[in-house]
This record gives structure tokens, sequence and C-alpha cells, in this order.
């Protein structure tokens, strides 16, 4: 069809052909055709281009791979200043703004613009008539730097606004960042050609953005996002939601995550979905921006200093924080694996101080080169254990040392060996180790195992160390008399602990499968051997195949459980046990209960309950068959709440998950333990 017409009007055709291709590649994540045929395209307004030069327009696409390098940024003085926001963490926070605000306006029920809070840069786009004439960085929020070039190359940024109604002067504001998945591709190609290799998608899209050279920008995966635009001001539109729908008109990338919600509880529903979806989001985000909706409450509302009163960033608790390694120590678990930990000057990550966080093995070590002494990058995500994500390597001093991992075991000073296919070194003296047997025993003792209470570490240490206890067995031999020789142990201390472990004789199957400290078994796949066999001998006698006829073991798990009762050592402690008199009458009632009301369902607690404690609550449910987790998802069944529920019960309406309070809990774990 172009061959024919004059190669002014096929260069036009072609630009707009290409960037409807660019826009619904780009803007709306709907390709519309083949690579191939995009690159013909391409290369057919580039031949034009070079036979008729004048025919080059600004927003023609051939103009997105960069232009000579820069000396230097120029700067660039905003409109109006590019401020901040005010930031909260905590619901009371975002819970008071919305108070604030509710009086200034004189309105009960506010209506909030809810959007992702981007972790990516600000920039500012300006278009004159039509065309994208300058884009700049925040700076201080006065002055910029000029990264117009930089930006024509990011292909989400229309070069020429779209539609008949587009403003004849635009300014619009939002972020440019790098998808996570375009960060992965990037540092993988840079690890290719021995290139920096880019800490997260924050630093990429930073260092990307800022190069002198336009040529490599074009190189990088930029996104951009639009969040804001100055004709709110015109007085077309009522609502900034209605500004952000204009600016999807005119060919802008609008994220799909913004909503438009009611009061506090609206906006708190709107964190609560989002922070559940925050790692399969397509960006990273750091929080989310609340903005009033009204465009004329904004006015009313106006600014403090150098935030606007009618906006809230609620951001995630930063999981991140920088600390230095004082030390790196290694612990020997029960059973036997070492492990270094790097104990650390004390820091706050995600709301809570952090003073250990594990270096999981020698290699990670090793390939994370952590000295002690560094200055390291922690990370704490949710209720996972701390862990050392990186050392700041311009910080390390010259006093520096390096890890050695020893050879004996720290503890009982046996050889520790690892086996060829594994990164895990142990010590090789098992329960005659005394930190495995006193990790064992503590295990043992524990609150959800066979929960003896009072059996410390520091009894625990007087009993191995005293040779008085080898294994879990030797507990129950324990008398008034043995006990009278220790340090610290009062007669009223002896009476209460040989009480405790008389106590701890009824207990249940699980709990007494658990106890014993199987490599694979924790509580769950104790709760699930118990329920599937009801009896410790019909778990003893288990092969490999048997064990996996019970659902959720797989072969690694049945092979560690036949294992451990293949060994004649374990199964003498177990008969050792049940000869001392533990019983776990309950247990054959839990086979027989899968008809209860919570057999099988999933709950979470949420606030603190007028009677029971956190465990006490999920130990009645798991004895019942049911399964406690912490968050709530479309899977959860029941979501108990308590006093200050927070953003769970908020979740659970929005999922629409049955509601208990304890005496609903306790009512339907009854009809469970009745059946
Ligand atoms: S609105 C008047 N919306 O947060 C305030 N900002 O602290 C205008 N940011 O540097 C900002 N996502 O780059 C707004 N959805 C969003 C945002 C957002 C990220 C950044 C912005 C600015 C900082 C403000």
């Amino acid at each position: 069809m172009a061959e024919s017409s004059a190669p002014g009007e096929q260069a036009a055709a072609l630009r707009v052909q290409i960037e409807q291709h660019n826009h619904s590649y780009y803007v709306l994540d709907q390709p519309t055709v083949s690579d191939a045929e995009y690159d013909r395209l391409f290369r057919e307004l580039q031949a034009l281009e070079l036979a008729f030069p004048e025919l080059l327009r600004p927003d023609s696409p051939t103009q997105r791979v960069g232009g000579a390098p820069l000396a230097a940024f120029n700067e660039v003085r905003h409109a109006t200043p590019m401020l901040s926001l005010n930031n909260a963490f905590e619901q009371e926070e975002v819970e008071a703004f919305d108070r604030r605000v509710a009086e200034a306006l004189g309105s009960p029920l506010i209506e909030y613009a809810t959007e992702p809070k981007y972790d990516g840069l600000a920039v500012s786009l300006v278009y004159e008539n039509g065309l994208l004439v300058s884009g700049a960085t925040r700076g201080d929020g006065t002055t910029g730097e000029d990264v117009t070039t930089n930006l024509r190359t990011v292909r989400s940024i229309p070069l020429r606004l779209h539609g008949r109604h587009a403003p004849a002067s635009l300014e619009v504001r939002g972020e440019v960042l790098m998808l996570k998945a375009d960060f992965a591709r990037l540092n993988e190609r840079q690890a290719q050609l021995g290139e920096k290799i880019f800490a997260n998608p924050r630093n990429a899209a930073a260092g990307s953005l800022r190069q002198l050279d336009p040529r490599i920008t074009a190189t990088r995966p930029l996104t951009f996002y639009a969040y804001g635009t100055d004709v709110a001001a015109s007085g077309l539109y009522t609502r900034h939601s209605e500004t952000l729908d204009a600016l999807t008109q005119w060919g802008f990338p609008v994220t799909r995550e913004r909503r438009v919600v009611i009061g506090s509880a609206g906006v708190l529903a709107y964190f609560a979905d989002i922070g559940a979806r925050r790692s399969q989001l397509p960006f990273d985000i750091d929080g989310v921006v609340y903005k009033v909706n009204l465009l004329a409450a904004q006015n009313t509302l106006g600014f403090v200093s150098r935030a606007p009163r009618f906006a809230l960033a609620h951001k995630f608790p930063a999981e991140e924080a920088e600390t230095v390694v004082e030390a790196i120590e290694v612990q020997v678990g029960r059973t036997g694996a070492l492990t270094p930990v790097a104990r650390l000057a004390p820091v706050l990550v995600g709301g809570v101080t952090v003073t250990n966080a594990t270096l999981h093995n020698e290699d990670e070590v090793r390939r994370k080169d952590v000295h002690i002494g560094d200055t390291v990058v922690v990370r704490r995500a949710g209720d996972v254990i701390p862990e050392v994500v990186r050392v700041v390597a311009e910080k390390r001093g010259a006093d520096a040392q390096p890890f050695i991992m020893p050879l004996q075991c720290p503890v009982c000073g046996s050889d520790t060996s690892k086996a060829e296919d594994e990164v895990i070194a142990r010590c090789t003296a098992g329960l005659y180790c005394p930190a495995q047997r006193k990790q064992a025993l503590l295990h043992f003792a524990s609150r959800r195992a066979i929960e003896i209470e009072g059996l410390g570490d520091k009894l625990v240490d007087q009993l191995v160390d005293r040779q008085l206890v080898h294994t879990p067995a030797d507990l129950y031999r324990l008398t008034r008399e043995t006990l009278a020789g220790l340090e610290r142990m009062a007669e009223k201390s002896a009476t209460n602990l040989l009480a405790a472990i008389e106590k701890s004789k009824q207990t249940t199957l699980a709990r007494f499968i658990f106890a014993l400290g199987i490599r694979t078994v924790g509580e769950s796949t104790a709760q699930d051997l118990a329920r599937y066999f009801g009896n410790i001998e019909a778990v003893m006698g288990a092969d490999d195949t048997a064990l996996q006829q019970v659902p959720d073991i797989g072969p690694v798990v049945a092979h560690s459980i036949a294992g451990f009762f293949g060994e004649p050592h374990n199964r003498s402690v177990v008969q050792a046990l049940l000869d001392a008199g533990v019983r776990f009458e309950q247990a054959a009632a839990l086979a027989l209960d899968t008809a209860g009301a919570a057999y099988g369902k999933t709950f979470v607690l949420t606030g603190a309950l007028p009677t029971l404690s956190r465990d006490a609550a999920t130990q009645r449910i798991r004895d019942c068959g049911g399964k406690v987790t912490g968050s709530v998802s479309k899977k959860t069944d029941f979501v108990v709440c308590g006093a200050d529920p927070g953003s769970k019960q908020v979740k659970a309406v929005e999922f629409g998950i049955a509601i208990l309070d304890e005496a609903g809990l306790l009512n339907l774990l009854g009809q469970s333990e009745k059946k």
C-alpha cells in the first residue's frame, strides 16, 4: 500500500504503525506483531529516513536508539516542585491520617485512589503540541537533570501523545523502573560480558537512566509508569483516578494494580492484598500510596512543608539493613550439622532487632566472601531466619579476617565430615557429641514436643556434662537424689521437674514422633504420620513404600524416617521410652478423628484471644487434625480473631473466609473432639 504514495506519507504511516506496535507490546503487554515483522517495518522507516533526511521527526521510533554521549547533564527547573510523600509504617498511623483528612474535609467517609509505591526513580515528562520535548529526574525536587535523550529510549514512554483530545501542553510524572524479569536477564547478560552486576532493579534502573551515553541506556530494559499529571489542575477532571484514566488514553502506561476505595478499612484492605501478592508483582514496590481522590478535596487539604496533606505512602517494613559482622561462630545442630552463624552488631530489620544471621554453610561463606569485620547487608523477610545477603565490599577494613571452617566439631572435638554431594559438614560423633545430645534433649522436652516444663538449657547442660542423661529415655530415670546434686536445684525445683517429667508421659503420638527429632520430620509431618498409622509400632515398621502412602510424604522424607527407625540405637530409645511409661492414648482417637469439623482445615490466628494463648490454640487445632498457617490466603478455611486482629481480618472479609472468635473456635473443636 505504501509503495505508491509519497515518501513523506510512507514515513508517517510507518511511524504510526511502529509506535502502535510499541504501545501494544510495552504498555498494554499484548504484542500485535512478530519480531520479524516489527524489524522489517523498522528497517523500512530507517531506510526512508536515510534516503530523505528531511523526513526525520523527533517522534520517529528510530530516534529511540540514543545519540552522541554527553559530557554532563544539563539542569532543568521543574514547573512545579517534585515533592515527597509522608510515610507511615503502622496501621494506627494510616487510621490517624484518615481521621485527619475526614476532619479537615468534614466528611466521615473519604474516597481514596490507591496505587503501588514503585521502587524506581521519579521523572517528569513535558509534552508540547503532543510531542515529548523534555524529560528530567527529580533531583532536589526543584531542579533535576535533563535526561530527555535517555528517556526517549524507554519504549513505554510515548514520543507523541495518542488520541485527539490530548492537551496542547502536558506534564506527566511517574516512575522509571526495571521489571524483575528484565533485571534478571540484564544481570545474566552483564555476567556473560564480564560487566557490572546490579544489586537490585532499582540500582539497575538508576544506573541505566543516568548514563551519559544514551546508546547504553537504549540497551537497558527500562519501563515507565505514570502516577500523576498537571491536567489535574485544569479543572477538566473531578478525580485523580480520572486523570490517570486520561493518561492511559494518551498512551501512557498506568498500572492496573490501582483501585478506588473508601475509608481506612478500604486502604488497609488494599495494603493487605498488595502485600500478599508483592512477590508475584512484575516490579519491586516498597509500599503503597493513598491519595484523596477528589481533586477539589486535594486542593482544600493542600501541602505542609514539602509533602501533600492529601496523600500518604504506607510502606512495608524495610527488609534489609547494613551492619557489621563481629564474629562468625559455628553451631552444631541436633543432627550434627555445622552451621556458620554471623554474630552481628544489633540492627533493626523489618521491625525486629537482629543480632545473628545464618550463613548456611561453608560454601555460602566463600561464595558471598564474608570476612569477620565486614559490613554486610542482612535481610529478614517475613518470619524467615535472618540471612547475610551480601558484603559491602567498599567498606572492608584492612583488619577483616577470612573465616576458616573448623575441621573438628567445635563442641566435642570429633572429626567432621561432608558427604560428596552435600554442602553441609556434620560432626561424626552422633549422640555422643554433647551438642547433639543437648540439642536433641532440648528438642525432646520442648513445648511442642513432649513438653517437660522447667527442663531448660542450663539444666540440660548439667545433666549431659555429668553424664546423668544420654538419651531422652534417661530423663524418666531421674530421681530426687540425682537431681539434688545439681547446681541451683532446690528441693522445690526438683519436685516440680519430676512432676513435669511424670506429666509428660501422657502425650499424643504426633508429639512423640516429633519429639524424636528425626531430621526431616517437623510437627506437621509428625501429625500426618500419627494420623495415618495410629500407633508407633506401625510407624516403626513401615518401609519407604509404605511411608510414601502418607499424604504429603515424598521419597526423601520417607527414606529418612525409615533410616531413623532402621537404626537399632534409635529403636532401643523408643522402646526405653515406652518401658518408662510414655503413653499416647489420645492417638488412637486422633487417628479416627477424620470426620471432625476441624480435620484437614486451615486456620489463621490473629489478635489476642481472651483465654487461649497462641500456642495453646494452635495445639488444640492440631490435635483435631487442623493446620495453622501464618497468612490468610484463598486456601484458608477459618480466621480466628481476638482483640486487635489487624489486616488479617480485613483480608478474611475480602476473601469471604469464615471468621471465628475464641468461643466459636472452641465450639468447632468441641464438635471435632466429640466425634
Ligand atoms: S505521588 C506530591 N505516587 O515516591 C507527591 N509517588 O515520596 C507526588 N512514588 O519520589 C508523588 N510511587 O517517585 C506518587 N504511585 C506513586 C508513587 C510515588 C512511587 C515515589 C515518587 C517520589 C516518592 C515520594
